[in-house]
């Protein structure tokens, strides 16, 4: 078959340089071109170091209708509010490409939740509600009938794995607190007063608690696919570590839930997906980085009334790049997994 022609709109970020990396081993895609702000007219590799001899293209400036024209599939990593504005004007341009969006500027269906997650009016209310929310592990189906998707945010994804089991129980109902831990490469790679090294390499702190923009989506996720009546309280914290989320998800059954019931209920999710792995024991985030594995596990407590769910990803590939690969293999009926099968490194 033909290479599925494929081009990145911000490609010298965390984003982009991941989406590199994973699609120079992809049997079936080709990176023509890749763009970028600052660092137009370097070579790839003199942003992206890991790249050195295998990427020979150079950043370019060319605007994204542009682009969408002469490729298949249309990547956008910028930085969130970039790409609402840019979309219309790609889409004009050329109706049949098909978008990856990594930011949050699609991911809620609803202009007004958008607002209040964002905190401003959304540029292009109308466009919102014709992207999928891309988590495949939720909506396979509708993610290979996109042409637009809403790749799911870093926290989102630990988050909407990690209870999905319980979701689409329909058990999963009222408040569930979540705990999620980010590596500092979460954050982009412009330097940052909170992801300075000095600053963060020996610390540990929580950021943004109760009001993180990624609760609307994760709440829509796992109610559509099955919780009722979900309220999250979700505090993100900042963890000494470069790549990783380690989530720790809450859930106070109204009757209890014993330890084989909930087992029962990750296997059946577990069973059959490509990228979810049912640990025994604690997921790790270093076992799970530089792949697209989520690790699941979970604890009951004695008298079945406190359910704590656990997932492992890598925020930059199953949090980001790896997602967005993964929807593009099913948007393109390939195989899921195309491109991403290398295994994680241990230690
Ligand atoms: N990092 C994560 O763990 C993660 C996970 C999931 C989703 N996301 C989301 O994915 C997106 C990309 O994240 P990232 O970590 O890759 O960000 P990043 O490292 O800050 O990279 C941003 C990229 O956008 C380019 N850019 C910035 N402003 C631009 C503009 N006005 N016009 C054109 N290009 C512009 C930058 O180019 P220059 O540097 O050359 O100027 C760079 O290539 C963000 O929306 C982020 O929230 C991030």
């Amino acid at each position: 078959m033909d290479r599925i022609r494929a081009a990145i709109v911000g490609g010298s970020g965390y984003g982009g340089g991941e989406l590199l990396r994973l699609l120079a081993a992809h049997p079936f895609v080709e990176v023509v071109e890749v763009t970028a702000q600052r660092a137009a007219g370097k070579p790839v590799h003199a942003i992206h170091e890991n790249l050195l001899g295998t990427s020979d293209l150079v950043f370019t400036d060319r605007a994204p209708p542009a682009l969408a024209r002469e490729v298949d599939v249309l990547f956008f990593a910028l930085p969130h509010g970039e790409a609402a504005g840019r979309m219309r004007e790609v889409f004009d341009a050329a109706p049949p490409v098909r978008v990856i969006d990594l930011s949050g500027d699609f991911r809620l269906r609803d202009p007004e939740a958008w607002a209040a997650a964002y905190g401003k009016p959304h540029p292009a209310p109308d466009l919102l509600a014709s992207f999928v929310y891309g988590c495949p592990e939720a909506a396979r189906e509708e993610v290979r009938a996109a042409r637009r998707v809403a790749n799911p945010g870093c926290f989102a994804t630990g988050a909407i794995l990690a209870l999905l089991p319980l979701a689409r129980s329909g058990r999963l109902e009222g408040r569930v607190a979540v705990n999620g831990v980010t590596g500092s490469s979460g954050s982009g790679t412009d330097p940052k007063p909170g992801t300075h090294h000095p600053e963060r390499a020996a610390d540990f702190r929580a950021y943004r608690p109760l009001v993180h923009q990624h609760v609307p989506e994760i709440e829509a996720a796992l109610r559509a696919a099955g919780a009722r009546g979900l309220s999250l309280a979700m505090v993100p914290h900042s963890g000494p570590f470069v790549r990783g989320i380690f989530t720790t998800a809450y859930f106070f059954p109204a009757s209890p839930l014993s330890s084989p019931e909930v087992a029962a209920l990750y296997r059946a999710t577990c069973e059959g997906e490509p990228f979810l792995r049912l640990r025994s024991e604690t997921p790790r985030v270093g076992v799970v980085c530089g792949t697209n594995y989520g690790d699941l596990s979970f604890a009951v407590s004695a008298d079945g009334r406190t359910v704590v769910c656990l997932s492992a990803i890598d925020n930059l590939v199953k949090g980001m790049a790896g997602q967005a690969i993964q929807n593009l293999n099913l948007m393109f009926g390939l195989e899921e997994t195309a491109g991403l099968r290398a295994p994680g490194m241990h230690p």
